[in-house]
Parts: structure tokens; C-alpha cells; sequence
């Protein structure tokens, strides 16, 4: 594939019919009414040089570059600010045009550095592309004698991209991408006429408000923003599309390349998830990929204490199975499994649950999801009928109130956060339920109108009280509860009881009784109300209850089944979706669809030629007992840092070290990996074919940009097990597995690659009713029928603070970031986020005697780590927070192992602690803790 080049309208499409007729050039063209006489050209064929303007953001009317002659018009406007009209006709190409636009082009060539040849831009500049275009063939004003540009100190502090101020033709579009696409404000055009000159604010753009995006790079029309990678290695020659790798957000890319080297990953305009823009780790943080760390050879040891031994693909697949088999020969089918991952495509986690049921022989299977969002699939089923969010993220434009909790999407789904954002500036309201004071709350030109700050552990205590309140103020949508609902009697009797009621619940929840009842009213009432959350939601010990409490107001307020309302998961990894929907969790086969059902089971048997068994397997958490107990013995993980993620991660590795054989495949030796007996090398998503699933139900496609490193994709591998265990597994392609999941998913039976390719991407259902898939759910029904209302008591949960753990500690993610870090800790990003640190309030910190800065020991009744300690008012007093990227840290060796009640999803999010400050001297150190807590 050549180099994919998108085309620029210079302005955004209007929204509308077309409706206005012109003519261009004597080109006669239609288009809806407040389109730029740009774009409308543009539309018709006829490119308009321009500088300023660009289709990603509002016309600016700054480089006079876009002059035209209307018919009747005095003057020569510039077509990227004036609208169409009616029978209007413009002439593009005149002689004074002309003339006009080669004099803007030799002022601006006049303070230009004319060094194209050896300018990293080369082949990519607007300026030289425009100078070109406008026949520039003389440049009168010389640079030796006026006053320039040229001598200005290049910042190279970021370290992805440069900022040369030689080569910037001040046209703002840089500081219009950082407001009008990212959301951030961080650049300034300071000083005015020959002084203007961009400004990062700070001292530089390291030290300034960037959170590196890239969108004022992109935005770029010259060399002045420049992506160093360019600068090293030259511009790039050929693009494939693809998706990222990191989170739910699911950016499409075109993956730029030079040979067989990837010099940039640039955000696809027509992605329906990012419409062209991304976060730092998606644009940027891809070189782990190519990281020495890699391991790209199987290995296997005989203890996990042995040094490894590097063997062939055949040795690897054979030693597997033939193990495998063993165990089972001597300890029963049950006592195997494999646990997916929701980094890897569809079809690679497809192959792995087939491998499991169809091979071992049991349904021994359970992905990641167990430990992030599986309370989102239980909540929604129940309620719903479908354990997906309902909206697609563009919904998000159509919504007037907007309800964030227990997420932090500026951090953790940061171009979904810019879409919101943009919503929030056009006058949508903001009601955060946090108990962090998160960016939402008050950024530029945003404030939250409420920002619940309620104790770790109330979200259903909150949620009943807005329920109450809506239900007991007349506040409830009688016609669609009575239309399309369900049980909402007996749910309105409880939730109206005095036990949920604001001022009953505020000492429990810390949350002032008024301000919940104005929060519930704004939700109620102030239009169409959607609903975003994320783990601060499912990671507790009524994870599931807090989701159906959510659907609940939702229902009771009609906000569900149109644009712009919804209950909506930003889920965590990018293919945490997909995994979940191929059949990942023991009780249930894709499509979410029980084991126990015969007719559902019958389909699969049939397919697949095997019997299987009607019983859920175990989930993560049992598999971890049942190893301890001797019950479990053989386990596959696939690109899964358990040892990491997990809870309790003493616990985690005892289990891990009881196995008789771990096989990891991942990218790295990882904190699992160090238990393992074999280790089977997996593949980056930059070798990868397939798809991942985002929160909004896209598919994508994957696309390879180079060949697997190790030799063999990740789906050959499960298949190669299954054959070598006897029972028969093979696919060509993975357009083969896609085809087979639509087989037997009800909501994939219209998708192909075929399909995907020709579309871009379908959010499933997507089946005859759908053909081109389903953007919002339960628009006439239900996709049960009629939404269920559940009652949902509050049930504190056990962890509570005591004398001896006064604090609680809750844990979240930070922008430069990913997870357990394996990545972005092999990239540039790590200039940002070196180590995790624990966010103290200044009081709790005072009376502990700690600084700004301090090594602070942290101990739960699980376990102890130490951090740096970092002074802030985010949390409220008494509440402490940190991140979990970094394993020297693992904030995990402290959680505990309470969990959901229906899911078992840990309770990450409350945790009781100690901190003091550590010794003088003392080292950082994680260790397993029985010791008593620092301070009794
Ligand atoms: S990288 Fe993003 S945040 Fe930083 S200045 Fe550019 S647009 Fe703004
Ligand atoms: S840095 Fe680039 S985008 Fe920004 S004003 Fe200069 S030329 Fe325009
Ligand atoms: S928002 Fe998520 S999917 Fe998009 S670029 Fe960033 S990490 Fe990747
Ligand atoms: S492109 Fe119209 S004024 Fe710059």
C-alpha cells in the first residue's frame, strides 16, 4: 500500500441536508447551508489553497492564502470564512487571485528558512506544496536584510516531537488543534504582528500543560511540529491501517512506514471511534514493539526455578500438550484451564476458549475482564439484556447532561474525554461521582455542576439516593417506565424507603443531602442524560449492583434508546469487549450465552465435534484456590500479567508456584512469566490480523504491519495445542475464525473481514435486522423485551478503616501509563510517569510526619509496599491514591481479596492502609506481610 493520504475539505462538513446550490469555477455544487465557499469547492473538485485552514477544525481566516472573486461581491473574501449562498458563484482561479495569493506567499517564503531539501518536512509540507501551487518563482524581500525568524532556539523537550519556531508561519493551527480537537489550552499565540511566535506556556512544551496528543503535530502545516521519529528516519512511504493496542477507546491509525520500519502512527480521520485524533500513547508509545526485551523464541525449564532453555515451535507445542495430557491423565479433565486476554484480537481469544473447551475438555476459561468490568456484563444482562454499553461515543454530542463516575476519562480513555469535553464547552452539564478530585471537575473552560465526593465503597448508596429522589419528587418518565419497562412497582417501593434517602445516606456517604438531590434533579430533568463509568464503578464489593442501580435511574428517567442518553462502560483494554463477547468466562459461550443452555450448546457440539460439558468452569479467583488446594494443576495464560494485576499477589504467586505447569504467552518475561515452565513468545499488534471490539460494540480491524516476530500468530498456537492434544483445530486465516464466530453469535452473524474492510468498522449487532450493525442500543425495546428494574440494597462493604488501617486506599490509572506498565514502560512515555506515587492529603501527610517527596511505606492487612509520596488536595482526608503501573510498586500487594458478589470482580477500589514514612535509608521494597501494620 502507497502512502494513504486523506483529503482536506480546509473546513468541518455542516450538518443538514444539502440544500444550498452554487457554483464553482462554473462547477455546479449542492451542499447544506453555513458551508465554507472552501469546502463547497473542494467538494465540487477544485482545491483552494489555503494555510490556516484545515477540515479538522473551524475556519480562522488568517493567511489570506484562500482569496476568491464572488459575483457581486466587492473585494476578494477569503473562502474558508465566508458561508455559501444561494446562486452564489465563485471564481477560484482568476489572474488577481492569483496574483494576490504568489504576493502572501513571498511575504511569508521571505522568513523561512530555504532549506527544503534537507527539511525533515520534505515531501509533506503545506508551505512548499501552496508555494508550488500558487507558481512562486521570486521572493523580492531578502532575508539578509530584514528583520526574521531564522535564529530561533529549537525546543526539543517532549520527547516525541520538536517545535521549531524558524519554521513557523504562525497560522494557529497548532493552538486550535490543542483547544478545539484535544481540549487542553496548553498553547498560546503570544505577542502580536512580527512578534507573534507560539507559546507551550511553560518554559518549554515538557514543562508546559501538553499532554503530548500530538494533534497540534498533526496539525502542522510545515516543519515547525515534527515528529522526531520523521526526523530520524525520514518520511515515511507507505501506510497500513490498523487499530491501537492500549485502550477501550479503540483509535483507528494509519500506521505510516518506511521499508519495513514504522516512523509514525497517524490517527485516522474516517476511525469511528477517534474521527483523526488519539492520545499520547497510541500516536506515540509503540516502540515496545521493538523493544530488546522482547522475547520472539519459546522456552521451556522443567522447575520454575531453573534457567530457561530456548527450543523450537515443535518442542514447545508438544512439550505443552504432552504435559497437559499428563496432568489430566492423572488428576481429571477438570484440573486444567487457560485464562484469555483481552489485549490480543478476537479471533486469537476465540481460539484459545475453543482450545479450552473443545481440547481440555472443560470450560476452565476466564479472561481479564474477571478483574475489571465482568460486574458490566452481569448489570446490564440482567437489566438490559445485553451485557454492552448502549450508545456509540459520537451519542455523546447529543447529550445535555453528562454523569462521569468512578472514571477518569481524561487519563484512561483521553480521546473519548475530548469528545465529552467539547460537549461540556458547547454548555452540557457535568456531574462527576468521584471520590478523587479527577481533571473533569475543573478544566479550562469546564466545571463540573456537581462533584459528588462521596466515601470509597457508597457508590450504591449514592445511586439508591438518586433514585430516591427522582422517584419520590415526581421526577420519574411514567411513560416509558409504563411502556417499555418491567417491575417498577416493587423497585419505586424500595428505592423510596427512608433508608435511601439523601440525608439518611450522607453520614454514610459524605456527600451533602442537597447537593445529591440537585445532582438527581439535573439528571432527571435537564434533558437527554447519559450516563459514563468505569472501574471506580464495577471494582467493588457491589460492582454488579452498582451497575444495575445505574440502569435503574436511567430507565426511570427515559434515558435509554436514542442518542445522547445510555449507561456506557469505558472499558479498560482495548479488546476487553471483544474477549468477553467471544466466550471467555466459564458459564458462558460467545455471545453471552450460558453453558447450561442445551439448544445453545448444541450448536457449538456440532461445529466443533466434540461433547461439551453443561457445568461453568472455575473462574480466576477459584482457579487460584483450587491450585493451592492441589484440585488445579495446569494452566495457560495468554498474554495476561496476573502476578501483577491480580489482587493479593501473594496469593496470586503461591497459586502460580502450586501449578505443576504454567505456560505464559506474552511479549515479555513479566511478573508471571517468572513462575512459568514454558514460555511461548506472543505477538504486538503491530504483527497481528484480526479485530478488537472497543466499549461502543466497534469492530476494527487489526491489520499487520510487519510479519510475527516469533514466526507463528498467536491463533496457530492455540490451534497447535488442540491438534497436538488430538483433537482436530485449523484455520488458514483468521478471516476463517471471524466467519466461524459469525456462525454461531446471533450478534456477529453479519460480520466478515469482507464486511469490515468495506465499511471501516460495524458495532455489532450486526445481523439481518442490523446489516451495517447497531450505533444505540434498545431503541423500540429491549433487547430482553422489557428493562427490568432490580432492587439494589446498599450493603457496606467489610473493608472498613479501623484504628489500626485508618486510610483507605483507592487506585486508578495516569495518562502516560498502561495498566501494569509492560508497554508504555518500554517507551518515551516513561519521561512522564517514572514510578507510581501515592496522592496524600496535606493533613493526613502532617500528622504522619511526611513530606512532599518522602519514601512513605504503605501496609494493608495483606501486605506492604513503598512509594513516593506526593502532597495533594485530589483526595479528601482519609483517603489515599495511587496508580499500578510499575511492578517495584505493585499497589496490588496490598489489595485485598474481597470481591463482587455476582462476578468476583476484586474490590480494588477500597482498600484500608497505614502510611508512615520509611526509615531513614530504608530501601523500596513490595514483601508478603503477616507482620503487624506499621503504626498499631
Ligand atoms: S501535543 Fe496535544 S496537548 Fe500538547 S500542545 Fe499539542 S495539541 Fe496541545
Ligand atoms: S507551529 Fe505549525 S501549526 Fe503552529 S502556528 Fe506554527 S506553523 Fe502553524
Ligand atoms: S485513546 Fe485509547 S485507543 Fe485511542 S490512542 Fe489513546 S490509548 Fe489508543
Ligand atoms: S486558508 Fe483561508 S485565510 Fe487561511
Amino acid at each position: 500500500m502507497s502512502l494513504l493520504k486523506e483529503p482536506d475539505y480546509g473546513t468541518p462538513a455542516k450538518d443538514g441536508p444539502a440544500t444550498v446550490s452554487v457554483e464553482v469555477d462554473g462547477i455546479p455544487v449542492t451542499v447544506p447551508e453555513g458551508t465554507s465557499v472552501m469546502r463547497a469547492a473542494a467538494l465540487s473538485g477544485i482545491d483552494i489553497p489555503k494555510l490556516c485552514a484545515t477540515d479538522s477544525l473551524e475556519a480562522f481566516g488568517s493567511c489570506r492564502m484562500c482569496l476568491v472573486e464572488i459575483e457581486g461581491k466587492r473585494g476578494y473574501p477569503a473562502s474558508c470564512t465566508t458561508p455559501v449562498a444561494e446562486g452564489m458563484k465563485v471564481s477560484t482561479q482568476t489572474s488577481k487571485v492569483d496574483k494576490l495569493r504568489q504576493g502572501v506567499m513571498e511575504l511569508y517564503i521571505s522568513d523561512h528558512p530555504l532549506d527544503c531539501l534537507t527539511c525533515s518536512a520534505n515531501g509533506d509540507c503545506e508551505l512548499q506544496d501552496r508555494a508550488g501551487e500558487v507558481g512562486l518563482r521570486q521572493v523580492r524581500f531578502g532575508q539578509e536584510r530584514g528583520e526574521n525568524h531564522l535564529d530561533l532556539e529549537k525546543d526539543t523537550s517532549n520527547p516525541y516531537f520538536d517545535f521549531n519556531p524558524s519554521k513557523c508561519i504562525v497560522c494557529s493551527r497548532c493552538v486550535r488543534a490543542c483547544d478545539e480537537v484535544q481540549g487542553t489550552f496548553a498553547l498560546t499565540i503570544e505577542g502580536r504582528g512580527f512578534d507573534s511566535q507560539v507559546s507551550a506556556g511553560g518554559t518549554d512544551f515538557m514543562n508546559s500543560d501538553c499532554v503530548s496528543c500530538g494533534a497540534c503535530v498533526q496539525a502542522c502545516p510545515t516543519d515547525s511540529l515534527m515528529e522526531k521519529s520523521v526526523v530520524d528516519l525520514g518520511m515515511p512511504n507507505r501506510s497500513v491501517l490498523t487499530t491501537c493496542a492500549y485502550c477501550g477507546v479503540g483509535c483507528s491509525f494509519k500506521a505510516e512506514l518506511r521499508g519495513d520500519e514504522v516512523v509514525r502512527m497517524v490517527p485516522y480521520k474516517d476511525g469511528g471511534a477517534n474521527e483523526g485524533h488519539s492520545c499520547v500513547k497510541g500516536r506515540f508509545a509503540f516502540g515496545y514493539a521493538s523493544h530488546p526485551d522482547r522475547v520472539t523464541s519459546p522456552m521451556i525449564r522443567e522447575s520454575n526455578t531453573d534457567e530457561w532453555r530456548e527450543v523450537d515451535w515443535d518442542t514447545a507445542i508438544s512439550h505443552v500438550a504432552q504435559r497437559m495430557t499428563d496432568i489430566q491423565a492423572r488428576h481429571g479433565a477438570g484440573t486444567i484451564g487457560g485464562i484469555t486476554s483481552s489485549r490480543c484480537t478476537n479471533e486469537e481469544v476465540y481460539a484459545v476458549q475453543k482450545m479450552v473447551r473443545a481440547a481440555f475438555g472443560n470450560n476452565n476459561v476466564d479472561t481479564c475482564a474477571r478483574v475489571c468490568h465482568s460486574p458490566t456484563g452481569y448489570g446490564l444482562k440482567q437489566t438490559f439484556g445485553e451485557s454492552a454499553g448502549t450508545q456509540d461515543f459520537k451519542s455523546v454530542a447529543q447529550s445535555d447532561v453528562i454523569m462521569v463516575i468512578g472514571a477518569n476519562p481524561t487519563d484512561a480513555h483521553p480521546v473519548f474525554a475530548s469528545r465529552m469535553k467539547r460537549r461540556l464547552r458547547e454548555g452540557a452539564k457535568l456531574i462527576v461521582v468521584d471520590p478523587r478530585k479527577i481533571d473533569l471537575v475543573r478544566t479550562p473552560h469546564i466545571e463540573a455542576a456537581h462533584h459528588l465526593q462521596l466515601n470509597p465503597g457508597t457508590n450504591v448508596a449514592i445511586v439508591n439516593a438518586m433514585g430516591h429522589v427522582v422517584v419520590t419528587e415526581g421526577l420519574v418518565d411514567r411513560s416509558f417506565v409504563g411502556d417499555r419497562c418491567e417491575d417498577f412497582d416493587a423497585w419505586a417501593e424500595f428505592i423510596a424507603g427512608p433508608e435511601n434517602s439523601p440525608e439518611v445516606m450522607e453520614p454514610v456517604t459524605g456527600v451533602p443531602a442537597e447537593e445529591l438531590r440537585e445532582a438527581a434533579r439535573l439528571y432527571a430533568t435537564g434533558g437527554n442524560a447519559a450516563i459514563y463509568y468505569g472501574l471506580g464503578v464495577t471494582e467493588h464489593s457491589q460492582g454488579s449492583t452498582m451497575v444495575m442501580g445505574m440502569a435503574n435511574l436511567a430507565m426511570a428517567t427515559g434515558n435509554i434508546g436514542r442518542e445522547g442518553v445510555g449507561v456506557n462502560p469505558l472499558r479498560g483494554q482495548n479488546n476487553v469487549q471483544g474477549s468477553c463477547d467471544m466466550g471467555s468466562f466459564p458459564h458462558e459461550l460467545a455471545g453471552y450465552r450460558h453453558v447450561s443452555d442445551d439448544a445453545v450448546r448444541e450448536v457449538f457440539e456440532n461445529l466443533w465435534e466434540r461433547p461439551l460439558v453443561a457445568e461453568p468452569g472455575l473462574r480466576i479467583p477459584n482457579m487460584f484456590d483450587a491450585a493451592i488446594d492441589g484440585t488445579f494443576r495446569g494452566l495457560f495464560v495468554q498474554g495476561e500479567d496476573i502476578a501483577q494485576s491480580d489482587p493479593n499477589i501473594q496469593h496470586v504467586t503461591a497459586a502460580l508456584d502450586s501449578l505443576e505447569l504454567l505456560v505464559v504467552q506474552d511479549l515479555f518475561i513479566n511478573e508471571t512469566a517468572k513462575h512459568a515452565h514454558v514460555f511461548l513468545p506472543g505477538t504486538s499488534f503491530l504483527e497481528k490480523d484480526g479485530t478488537f471490539t472497543n466499549a461502543e460494540r466497534r469492530i476494527n480491524r487489526v491489520r499487520p504491519v510487519m510479519k510475527p516476530q516469533t514466526g507463528k500468530d498467536e491463533w496457530q498456537v492455540a490451534c497447535d495445542i488442540a491438534q497436538a492434544m488430538g483433537y482436530p483445530m485449523a484455520y488458514d486465516h483468521p478471516r476463517e475464525i471471524m466467519d466461524e464466530i459469525a456462525s454461531v453469535t446471533p450478534t456477529f452473524a453479519g460480520v466478515s473481514f469482507d464486511k469490515l474492510d468495506k465499511l471501516g468498522s460495524i458495532q455489532w449487532p450486526c445481523n439481518d435486522d442490523a446489516p451495517e450493525g447497531t450505533p444505540v442500543m434498545h431503541v423500540d425495546s429491549f433487547v430482553r423485551g422489557k428493562g427490568k428494574f432490580m432492587e439494589t440494597p446498599f450493603v457496606p462493604t467489610s473493608e472498613r478503616s479501623t484504628r489500626k488501617y485508618p486510610l483507605i486506599l483507592t487506585t486508578g490509572r495516569i495518562l502516560s501509563q498502561y495498566n501494569v506498565g509492560a508497554q508504555t514502560r518500554r517507551t518515551g512515555n516513561v519521561a512522564w510517569h517514572p514510578e507510581d506515587v501515592l496522592e496524600i492529603h496535606p493533613h493526613d501527610a502532617e500528622e504522619r510526619g511526611i513530606n512532599d517527596g518522602d519514601e512513605v511505606a504503605m501496609s494493608s492487612r495483606i501486605g506492604r509496599t513503598t512509594l513516593r509520596a506526593t502532597i495533594s488536595e485530589r483526595m479528601p482526608s482519609g483517603v489515599v491514591y495511587t496508580t499500578f503501573h510499575h511492578p517495584e510498586t505493585g499497589a496490588n500487594v496490598v489489595t485485598t481479596e474481597n470481591s463482587d458478589w455476582a462476578t468476583n470482580c476484586p474490590e480494588y477500589k477500597v482498600t484500608a492502609v497505614q502510611v508512615a514514612p520509611l526509615n531513614p535509608g530504608g530501601k523500596p521494597t513490595t514483601v508478603h506481610d503477616d507482620e503487624p501494620a506499621l503504626v498499631e
